[in-house]
């Protein structure tokens, strides 16, 4: 009988958290297929308009993989594996069930307009090499800012240096990465929560560098409900949006260059940044890195998301060369190659986890104690 009963408990809980487990997945699936549907769209439409425009400009080449390149069929599958890692860490408690992007109709509508309207500047900067508006036009852009940051990153237009752009960014990148940002940016949040597992989520002072419009800050605020965190970034405008995304008294936000940090040695528990190295001329990668080791307290967390490099997922070497021959992206190429394990070493910090996730690459440090 007793065997009966306790059969019954089980038979009346599974079910429930069945259904459960059920209903979340079919949320995640709902939520991040429509994504991938809604950027892929914009990505082919983008395609067609920038065929067109460029029959009235001058020609561009066509861009040369120096090494294999994925088939769609293939990145679509790691597209999934990437979703399945993140509603995996989901279900393991690591994170809450995301809401990526959430947008109202109007709001869509309005970004995916903005969207459009600026395929033809991108395509006009591409055809004729003008990536240095921002730097020419002292008049909009300050010029006390560093001389490498004043760049048309990507052929955008105002650089870093808009509230348009500023608006834009997360749209286009991701109909970059088919809607999947925001799930490679959480793959750093999985050693993050490991990390709170010892440490007082209420006592860690962390920071997320070059923050941008708040992609792993918000994230990590809502995942993580009694830790505090300070965005930086040298963008106003950027991080103007990040304030508007993250009305959390547990945020706040300073403008100030990344290899030149306004924190005491040996003061942070945690530091992270998304998608900055491959922005950075190789002198300031290490400075940031020099920083980093020297804010980090002993034992200090440094979480790094940034593109794959080479060699990273070898199928996918000739996509990482096309990136820069597509976009202005003038330190990718150096950034292809760059020894970061090297790099930490000398700043005190020591790898110890890289991970691909899609066309990200997720690496750990720890501040050797
Ligand atoms: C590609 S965006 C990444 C933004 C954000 N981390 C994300 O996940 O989307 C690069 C960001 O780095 C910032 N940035 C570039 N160089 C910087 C520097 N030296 N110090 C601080 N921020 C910098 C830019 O203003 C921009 O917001």
């Amino acid at each position: 009988m007793a065997n009966e009963s306790q059969a019954g408990v089980c038979n009346d809980a599974v079910p429930r958290n069945g259904l459960a487990s059920l209903a979340r997945r079919s949320r995640y699936v709902l939520n991040q297929g429509s994504r991938v549907a809604l950027y892929t769209l914009h990505s082919e439409v983008m395609r067609r308009m920038t065929r067109r425009l460029q029959e009235t400009l001058p020609p561009v080449a066509d861009p040369v993989p120096d090494g294999p390149v994925p088939s769609q069929r293939r990145m679509l599958a790691d597209i999934v594996k990437l979703f399945a890692d993140d509603l995996a860490s989901v279900e393991a408690g690591h994170y809450p069930l995301p809401r990526d992007g959430r947008m109202s109709p109007r709001e869509l509508l309005s970004t995916s307009r903005a969207f459009f309207k600026d395929v033809p500047e991108v395509a006009r900067r591409r055809a004729t090499g003008a990536h240095q508006e921002v730097f020419e036009d002292e008049e909009r852009f300050a010029t006390s800012l560093p001389r490498y940051y004043r760049q048309n990153f990507h052929f955008q237009t105002d650089g870093w240096l808009s509230e348009d752009s500023a608006r834009l960014y997360d749209f286009q990148v991701d109909v970059l990465f088919s809607g999947a940002t925001a799930a490679m940016r959480r793959r750093a949040l999985v050693p993050f929560a490991e990390f709170l597992k010892a440490n007082d989520q209420r006592k860690v002072q962390y920071v997320d560098l070059a923050c941008g419009t708040s992609g792993l800050l918000g994230p990590a605020l809502s995942a993580f409900p009694r830790l505090s965190g300070i965005g930086l970034d040298l963008s106003e405008p950027y991080l103007n949006v990040a304030r508007d995304r993250i009305a959390n008294r547990r945020a706040s936000f300073l403008t100030a260059k990344a290899e030149q940090l306004p924190f005491a040695d040996n003061s942070v528990d945690v530091l992270s940044s998304v998608f900055l190295f491959h922005e950075l001329p190789p002198k300031i990668r290490k400075a940031v890195f020099a920083e980093i080791g020297r804010v980090l307290r002993p034992g200090g967390l440094f979480l790094f998301v940034d593109s794959l490099q080479k060699g990273d997922v070898p199928d996918y070497d000739g996509l990482l060369s096309l990136f820069p021959q597509l976009f202005h992206e003038p330190y990718y190429t150096s950034y292809l190659t760059e020894d970061f394990a090297a790099m930490g070493e000398q700043a005190g910090l020591v790898e110890q986890t890289v991970l691909p996730a899609f066309v990200s690459r997720i690496a750990t440090y720890r501040k050797s104690t």
